[in-house]
């Protein structure tokens, strides 16, 4: 078993098990792209239901809710596409937003194909266990947040590694720490942007694990870790009460980070969606799990927690080139196709989660997942693995591991350098529009018109001139 494997989002949201059918969602979405091409264009279904139609086959996005006894409802819908033989093609699922004091509801989204014929049995056969069964089109641009109280939205979980349904959980067995989890993920779930973050008041068994936690990678962050992120890491330590005596609040860490670099958290209830978790990062925004691992396994974690957020990430965070690095990510998956969204989690999987950098002659790690994991962070720092210079054309397709070490890491000349050839691959992307972030009003502007984009080139002049003065005083002086 791998130590504390660490990850924040994933693209493939899980696996799928309806019709015996186990891989990657974004792959099935790439493969339902390119196999409906041709497609006459989507129809209606009485009462407003919309499909595409291709070969006796119908592909149709199915929302609903679950309410009460939800894993009752869950179970008896999956019955419904095994019967009506569904080829499962994506879902996603999210807190109910209509019963937000609920623990228990639900709301999923479902892309699937069924027979043509078997549409009306099947949606009506699903509006006997669900409520508010609806449909929604195909859209060309996926919805992405404007302003940064859009992120409210930005919360679809994947329960790929949830100690509730993965038996291979530390804490499956364990009933209470799952009480306590999900009373942690509560918070999240509540949680309005700009409200005040909320502190947790930790057990001391959750104490402890973060105290093994940090005593044992704090021994080996001198010899193995990048200067910003050890930088960081003694500034939280005088600045944030990080050590080992207490498990640092997210409301202090936030506050922190806000002056150094200008991001701010916000509690998350588990691993998200690639595409919310990347939506977040162009706004500054740091989607940060609350409760931790089990304390049985205290080098383990198959979920991002705490040790890995606030270890992993929050020092890295601290360094304003890093910063800007994690927000051009997050800028260029703003309204991008899943397939651009997959090359760019990628991306960040192999340099914000697993990167490596030169630094006077000797490799050095930046990467959370390294930075949380003592075993990993040996192992990608000795002469075992293989490395490869960073390349984001190369590392956007290069297979990732969510279940070992990686068997190969990416190595930047810096973070500049990082930086620059990420802007070059970021503008490959193909979008109709460009977008740029407002740091005054928090939002995104959609540079799709030319008086859009005459005020925003006025403002630059502004800047310029700005810097152009100060320019005349330096050589004046
Ligand atoms: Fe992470």
């Amino acid at each position: 078993m791998r130590d504390a494997l660490s990850k924040h989002m994933k693209t493939d949201g899980g696996t799928q098990t309806f019709g015996g059918r186990k891989q990657s969602l974004i792959e099935d979405a790439r493969r339902e792209r390119s196999g409906s091409s041709g497609s006459p264009g989507p129809s209606r279904y009485g009462d407003g239901f919309v499909f595409e139609e291709k070969q006796g086959r119908v592909t149709v996005n199915v929302l609903f809710a679950l309410s009460g006894g939800k894993n009752a409802g869950f179970f008896k819908t999956g019955k419904i596409f095994e019967t009506f033989e569904a080829k499962l093609l994506h879902i996603e699922s999210r807190p109910g937003r209509k019963s937000k004091n609920s623990t228990t509801d639900l709301e999923f989204f479902m892309k699937c194909e069924v027979h043509s014929s078997d549409l009306d049995v099947f949606i009506n056969s699903l509006k006997r266990v669900a409520d508010d069964v609806r449909s929604i089109p195909e859209e060309k641009v996926p919805w992405f947040p404007r302003q940064i109280k859009d992120l409210d939205r930005c919360n679809m979980l994947i329960t790929k590694f949830d100690p509730d349904m993965d038996q291979d959980h530390p804490g499956y067995n364990d009933s209470e720490y799952r009480k306590r989890r999900a009373a942690i993920s509560e918070l999240a779930f509540r949680y309005k942007q700009g409200e005040p973050l909320p502190t947790v008041e930790y057990t001391a068994e959750e104490i402890s694990t973060w105290r093994q936690v940090y005593q044992q990678l704090r021994s080996i962050y001198p010899s193995l870790a990048c200067r910003q992120f050890l930088d960081g890491l003694q500034q939280l330590e005088k600045e944030c009460g990080y050590g080992d005596e207490q498990i640092p609040q997210l409301r202090e860490i936030s506050a922190f980070l806000k002056e150094k670099t200008g991001f701010q958290l916000r509690p998350v209830a588990g691993l998200l969606s690639a595409r919310d978790f990347l939506a977040s990062l162009a706004f500054r925004v740091f989607q940060c799990t609350q409760y931790i691992r089990h304390s049985s396994a205290p080098m383990h974690s198959p979920e991002p927690d705490c040790c890995h957020e606030l270890l992993g990430h929050i020092p890295m965070l601290a360094d304003k080139e890093f910063a800007q690095f994690s927000q051009e990510i997050g800028l260029a998956s703003l309204g991008a196709s899943d397939e651009d969204i997959e090359k760019l989690s990628t991306l960040y999987w192999f340099t914000v989660e697993f990167g490596l950098c030169k630094q006077n002659g000797a490799v050095k790690a930046y990467g959370a997942g390294l930075l949380s994991s003592y075993g990993e962070l040996v192992y990608a720092l000795s002469n075992e693995p293989e490395y490869k210079p960073f390349s984001p054309e190369e590392t956007a397709v290069q297979p990732y591991q969510d279940q070992t070490y990686q068997p190969v890491y990416f190595v930047s000349e810096s973070f500049e350098d990082a930086k620059i050839k990420l802007r070059k691959y970021s503008a490959n992307i193909k979008r109709p529009f460009a977008v740029r972030y407002d740091p005054f009003t928090c939002s995104v502007e959609v540079l799709d018109q030319p008086r859009k984009i005459q005020n925003a080139l006025s403002q630059m002049r502004e800047d310029l001139k700005t810097l152009h003065s100060a320019l005349e005083k330096l050589s004046s002086s």
